[in-house]
């Protein structure tokens, strides 16, 4: 029999890339496999019922989070299920009925699914000047407007900082006025575990968010799946009592060990971690002043994230990644427009290097034209509740104009749903699923979309 996983992951590891993707180890090293692979067993403790070792490496990692943190061996995913749960349980035990959110429209998929499995009700906000699909620019000023225009007060506000492009949020006015309003502030913090750890930290609880997410795998020395939901300290006790329940609702009764392990490595790791970060972005800073002298047009504000617009240097997204991959770069990702290495201390100074060489022999091109269409929000029929378990069929991008979409069709990175479930496919989202290369969609049954 062929095992062609391992074949994969051999071939590629014997190539010695440089790994600007995740995870943040970058393939350095970390302890060995099988003999530390072990379950539950009496004295190992419990993840969602964490009494022993786990619990004591949750309070080491939330010291140096200063939050309530829980572990995740199944990524941010099973992070943001959680915290929708537990808005959902706030809002029931308040007497709410159905929890209402709203959220930035650049929201990964995982929000969007679970929002529709739990009958959260959804308000979008997307600043009107916003100009990628991927972003969405939230300021003080956009969420006053939205939660004055929203027809009720939501429960929580859900806002993506930093988002795959590298974007961050100024989280600190937002907070406030969520607080003043007493409505829930969660942040998908996936992409920024490490930003807890600048000199000045922007980490979202930092900055007065009540519940966040961050993928420790992503930008720390960490397997793939470990993850943080992290619990301000502000909030009432309810959370953090109920906090265990809600992760174990979605995640698998046998968690990694493995994983566990590492998010338990990391925590020595980050104690020192500032300092080593510190090092690191003078040289990440310099990288990226001298691409830009080449040339080169960057994006974002994230300081371990290189985000190239590759246009204007005459390169689709995907012709660069092509060119970096031939000079063995790999980056995380690329669509037309954009290309993004994800930086680490893990990677070597040969590496950066690599990188930086590619970059500057790369062959000069005449600019490309053409931008991705701008994204006008599709109307709703239905709720996405309904529309998720509607009767429905799967059908090419070009004949779904009108139809209504049953649930989310989205590759990934980055997750960000074109159109999310119980939303009409208009013109305009074809137009945006095609540039960004989706064929099918699943959509509501003609019968199901027509019946009252
Ligand atoms: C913005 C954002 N949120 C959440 C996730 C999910 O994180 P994880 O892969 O750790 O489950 C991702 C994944 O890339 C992401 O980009």
């Amino acid at each position: 029999m062929n095992t062609p996983i391992n074949d994969l992951i051999l071939s590629y590891a014997g190539s010695s890339p440089a790994r600007f993707h995740m995870p943040g180890h970058k393939g350095r090293p970390l302890p060995g496999a099988e003999a530390c692979d072990i379950t539950e067993f009496d004295g190992a403790d419990e993840l969602y019922r964490a009494r022993g070792v786990i619990a004591e490496s949750e309070e080491n990692a939330g010291r140096l989070f200063g939050c309530r943190t829980f572990y995740s061996a199944e990524g941010s995913s099973l992070c943001i299920r959680a915290m929708l749960y537990l808005t959902a349980m706030d809002a029931a035990a308040k007497g709410r009925g159905r929890a209402r959110i709203l959220a930035g429209r650049n929201a990964h998929k995982t929000f969007i699914n679970t929002a529709a499995m739990l009958g959260i009700d959804v308000d979008w906000i997307r600043p009107e000047n916003e100009g990628s699909l991927f972003s969405c620019g939230v300021t003080a000023q956009t969420l006053e407007a939205a939660l004055s225009s929203a027809p009720y007060k939501p429960d929580a506000v859900y806002l993506t900082s930093p988002d795959y492009l590298g974007n961050i949020l100024d989280v600190s006015p937002l907070s406030e006025l969520c607080a003043g309003n007493g409505i829930l502030l969660l942040v998908d913090c996936a992409h920024g575990a490490y930003l807890r750890f600048l000199t000045r930290s922007l980490y979202p609880t930092d900055l007065g968010a009540d519940m966040c997410c961050s993928s420790a795998h992503k930008t720390l020395p960490v397997l793939t799946g470990g993850a943080y939901l992290h619990l301000s300290p502000r909030l009432p006790g309810f959370f953090a009592r109920r906090a265990e329940e809600a992760m174990a609702f979605f995640g698998s009764t046998s968690p990694s060990y493995l994983i566990l392990r590492s998010l338990d490595l990391a925590n020595p790791y980050l104690e020192t971690f500032s300092d080593r970060l510190a090092a690191f972005l003078p040289r990440a800073e310099s990288l990226k002043k001298r691409l830009a002298q080449a040339g080169w047009t960057l994006a974002g504000d994230e300081p371990m994230k290189l985000t190239v617009l590759t246009k204007p240097r005459g390169y689709t997204g995907s012709e660069l990644a092509a060119y970096m991959k031939s000079r063995g770069v790999i980056c995380e990702f690329y669509d037309p427009d954009t290309a993004v290495f994800m930086l680490s201390c893990q990677n070597s100074g040969e590496e950066l290097s690599r990188l930086e060489s590619a970059f500057l022999s790369a062959e000069e091109r005449p600019p490309l034209s053409g931008s991705p269409p701008r994204f006008i929000l599709p109307e709703r029929a239905m709720s996405a509740r309904e529309a998720l378990f509607s009767d429905s069929e799967t059908l090419p991008v070009r004949s779904c104009l009108g139809r209504v979409l049953s649930s989310a069709c989205v590759s990934c990175p980055p997750a960000v749903p074109i159109v999310t479930c119980g939303e009409i496919i208009g013109e305009n989202s074809i137009e945006c699923l095609e540039y960004y290369g989706t064929e099918e969609c699943r959509v509501v049954s003609r019968a199901a979309q027509n019946s009252p």
